[in-house]
């Protein structure tokens, strides 16, 4: 059922602890990995055979026998796509600089922007969303209120995210008022600062959880290039779901690979990847 080739520890995973893993990737977490043979094997082998494990079978037995939940975890950590950076597909970012805020600030009394970063990874996204809510809202009185949601079921991104140290290459890209405004330098990297963290709330979530818990709805949702591996009646239903969530009026971004099929939400297109709830 199992064998190693090479130097590197690679492991085969045998076709019934593949369909053990994809099934349960697929019906827990939306995740459809039904086609990621080589890449399981890629990221966990080293891990299998460093921790002791015989074989995909005895691994895969331990991680399900594990009631703690510390076992899926580390799986989460290492199945999980965690790929992004800063001004990633940026303009969404002026759309929501010059859109979206001046809708929010015109429509919401109770001063309290609500923007929810689902599937926040290692913190680019939802920090940059952070600072153009500063550059707009910070010093205004009476006060508005910024803190943003951001959720991943990533544990291992979002410690590197609530830390908000990056490479000084990383930010390259962005304005050169921000990196003076809105990072330190440190020796080992730029760190994001405290004003600009405090409000960014990182929470462990999964989007597949069958009833969202917010309180109040919200008037932004950004969930970039997390529906990639979902299959199309997840997605639909995923996407339904946050439509319950918003404000009428409310904005949802998707990443520009993705789309929402025509007709099988209510939402209204806006432009590329960007979708409205009706007003
Ligand atoms: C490729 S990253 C995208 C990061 C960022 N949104 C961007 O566009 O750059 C996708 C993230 O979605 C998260 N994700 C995947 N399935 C999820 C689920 N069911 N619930 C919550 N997060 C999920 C992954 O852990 C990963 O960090």
């Amino acid at each position: 059922m199992t064998g190693e080739r090479g130097i590197y520890h690679l492991l085969t995973i045998g076709q019934a602890d593949f369909e053990r893993l994809t099934g349960y990737m697929r019906q827990k977490y939306g995740i459809n990995l039904s086609k990621k043979k080589v890449l399981i094997e890629g990221r966990l082998s080293n891990m299998i055979t460093e921790r002791g494990f015989a074989d995909f079978h005895t691994y895969l037995n331990a991680v399900f026998a594990d009631g703690s939940g510390q076992e899926i975890t580390t799986l989460l950590n290492r199945l999980t796509t965690n790929h992004t950076y800063f001004m990633r597909e940026s303009n969404h970012f002026d759309y929501f600089r010059d859109t979206v805020l001046p809708h929010i600030e015109s429509t919401e009394t109770a001063r309290h922007a609500r923007v929810w970063c689902a599937g926040c990874s290692t913190g680019e996204e939802p920090y940059t969303l952070q600072m153009i809510l500063k550059d707009r809202f910070a010093g205004r009185l009476p006060a508005w209120n910024t803190q943003l949601l951001a959720t991943d079921i990533s544990e291992r991104a979002m410690a590197i995210a609530k830390e908000g140290v990056y490479p000084v290459e990383s930010v390259n890209n962005m304005p050169a008022l921000w990196k003076m405004r809105y990072f330190e330098k440190m020796e080992k990297g730029m760190h994001v600062k405290e004003a600009v963290r405090r409000d960014v709330l990182f929470q462990p979530f999964n989007l597949m959880t069958a009833i969202f818990p917010f309180r109040q709805k919200f008037h932004v949702i950004f969930c970039r290039n997390v529906m990639i591996y979902f299959e199309r009646d997840t997605k639909i239903a995923l996407v339904n779901k946050f439509y319950q969530c918003l404000e009428k009026g409310g904005y949802l971004f998707i990443g520009h690979s993705e789309s929402i099929e025509r007709g099988a939400t209510p939402f209204q297109y806006v432009m590329p990847a960007v979708y409205r709830r009706d007003e």
